[in-house]
Formats: C-alpha cells, structure tokens, sequence
C-alpha cells in the first residue's frame, strides 16, 4: 500500500472485525434511511468518487452513484473506451492522475491484476466493482441480506450451485471471515481456482466441494446460484450442457428444505442457472439483494474514506 488508503479489494484483505463493522453501519443507515432520506447524515460532503466500468453494470452503478449522493458526495463516470486508458495510457499513470482528482476510485474491470495495479499506485482508496476474480462488494450486501432473513449467519451453512466464478470466490473468502460453512456443488470443468482452494485450506475456511447439488443443498439455510457465462466467458454449448444439472429448480430446492432462502446477484439468466418458479417465489430474497448494494457501499465507502483526512 503505497499512501496507506484503505482500499476494498477483497475479503480476504480485510479483518474480519471490519467487514463485521462495514455490516453494522451499512444497517444503521438502511434504517435511518427508512425513516426518510433527510435523515441520513452527510459523512461524505465534499468527497468525490470516480467510478469506472470496463464491463456493463446496473446495480453496482446506481447503488454506488446514489450511496455516494445520499452521502452527501459526488461521482463521476468513467468508461474504459472514453479514456485514455483504452488508448494505451498506463494503469499506474491513470492512478496517479486520478489521485488527484478524487477521494476514491471505484473500478469494474475483467482484470484481477489491473484493479490490483490501480489500488498500488492510487493514492486513495480503490473499491473491486467486480473483476474476473471476485465481487467482495455483493458478498457484503449478500451476508447483510442472508442475516435480515435468517439471522447470525456464523455457524450457518450456505450451498453454492453451478459455476465457481467470481461470486462464489467472495463467498469463500466470507465464510472465513464470517465463521459460516460453505458447501460448492460444481462441474469438474467449472470448479474453484487451485489457488483459492489453497487459501480456503491454508485459512482454516470451512469449505465442502462435490460435484453433486442436492448433497450441497442438504441442510442448507441458503442455496445461492449464478449466471452460467460470467462477463468474459465464452458462451459455449458445452458449458451450458455441463451446467445444467446444477440449475436451481423445485426439485433442488426441496432438498434444501422449506426454511432455506434462495440468493442471487442478478442479473439472472430465467430457466439456466434459476427456474422462474423459484427466483419469483416464497424463499428468494434477489430483490433484497439488490436493494441492500445501495446500503453495503455506503458502509463501504464510509469505510474506505473515514479519516481519510489525516
Ligand atoms: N450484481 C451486480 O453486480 O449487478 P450489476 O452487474 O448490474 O452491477
Ligand atoms: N458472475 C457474473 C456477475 C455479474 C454481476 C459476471 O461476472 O458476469
């Protein structure tokens, strides 16, 4: 870390005693919000936020947006191809350059490694909006959503199934963070990276990995699922073949139990990884899901930005 900015670039980063705190202020705001916008302190007033998307986004670009604003600070937007990033201009200049600019720089990009180069080099904090690797800012709103539904989720037990992306890698670093157990069902072809596996074992994560969904399932409080082509995948037919056994439908959900919720980021791809009857019904809880980004990323950002003056 090069200025000492406190930035959020995965789980596995930060103490899980802040990610704990992150959780508590993203509630306290969601419920002062309830009680009208006004309400909201303005802790952020006069910080700027830029944020930058190499890849499509819908939630992760409002909720930061609005989080930023209701925070009392501002953002400006930034798309890869408008930059000068897209004609060669290096990530460790454009760090440098944006530094000077703005307070915090959030980033959506493919590239595990270019996110992790901005936060070298960027004076101010830098936020992981999604990369290749991870999505440490859904987890955040995910556990937040997971504990309004079912309570303390330490000693829980959360299933994946379908594909070992990006999603899944956050929830691995949470369930060690969080003291939570989490049981993957996914293709040998699709499975978790060796390198997160090592960390998941060299940290003590209670991790479960089969190939078979409905013994992921079994006892579960939540069964979780994904798009089947992440952002940069190759749609390919094979895939989809690989994947289907793992789609969420009655049947699978049935073996989880009544009692289980349902989780998914979105955008969700209806009859592949999900069946309508399910995303739609009684046990998932997408909508919140989306709904708490806005109330993690202020948790978040305050975060990321609190004496940042000092
Ligand atoms: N879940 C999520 O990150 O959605 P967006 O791609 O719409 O930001
Ligand atoms: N795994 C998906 C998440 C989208 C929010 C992707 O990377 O495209």
């Amino acid at each position: 870390r090069k200025s000492g900015a406190r930035h959020f670039a995965d789980l596995s980063d930060i103490a899980a005693g802040d990610l704990r705190r992150i959780i508590d202020s993203s509630l306290a705001m969601k419920a002062k919000r309830r009680k009208g916008r006004r309400s909201v302190d303005r802790p952020l007033e006069g910080k700027v936020l830029a944020m930058i998307f190499d890849k499509p986004s819908t939630r992760t670009r409002v909720s930061f947006d609005l989080a930023m604003r209701e925070l009392g600070g501002e953002t400006v937007m930034l798309t890869g191809k408008e930059m000068q990033l897209g004609r060669g201009e290096t990530i460790a200049d454009t760090a440098r350059v944006l530094s000077r600019f703005v307070d915090a720089i959030m980033i959506r990009i493919l590239e595990h490694r270019d996110m992790i180069e901005l936060a070298r080099h960027a004076d101010v904090p830098v936020i992981n909006g999604l990369t290749k690797k991870s999505h440490p800012c859904q987890v955040m709103a995910d556990v937040m959503t997971f504990e309004e539904h079912r309570g303390p989720i330490k000693g829980r037990k959360i299933a994946w199934s379908g594909d070992a992306n990006n999603v899944l890698a956050s929830w691995v670093h949470a369930a060690q963070r969080f003291d939570f157990s989490l049981s993957v069902a996914a293709p040998a072809e699709f499975g978790l990276p060796p390198q997160l596996l090592d960390w998941a074992r060299r940290s003590g994560a209670k991790l479960e990995v089969t190939r078979d969904p409905f013994e992921a399932v079994r006892g579960a409080d939540a069964v979780v699922s994904d798009c089947w082509v992440s952002m940069g995948d190759k749609d390919e037919q094979q895939r989809q073949g690989l994947l289907s056994p793992y789609q969420v439908n009655a049947k699978l959900m049935a073996a989880a139990g009544s009692e289980a919720i349902f989780m998914h980021c979105l955008p969700a791809h209806r009859g592949e990884e999900v069946t309508d009857e399910i995303i739609d019904g009684p046990q998932s809880v997408v909508f919140d899901e989306a709904e708490n980004r806005l109330h993690a990323q202020k948790g978040i950002l305050a975060w990321c930005l609190e004496d940042s003056e000092e």
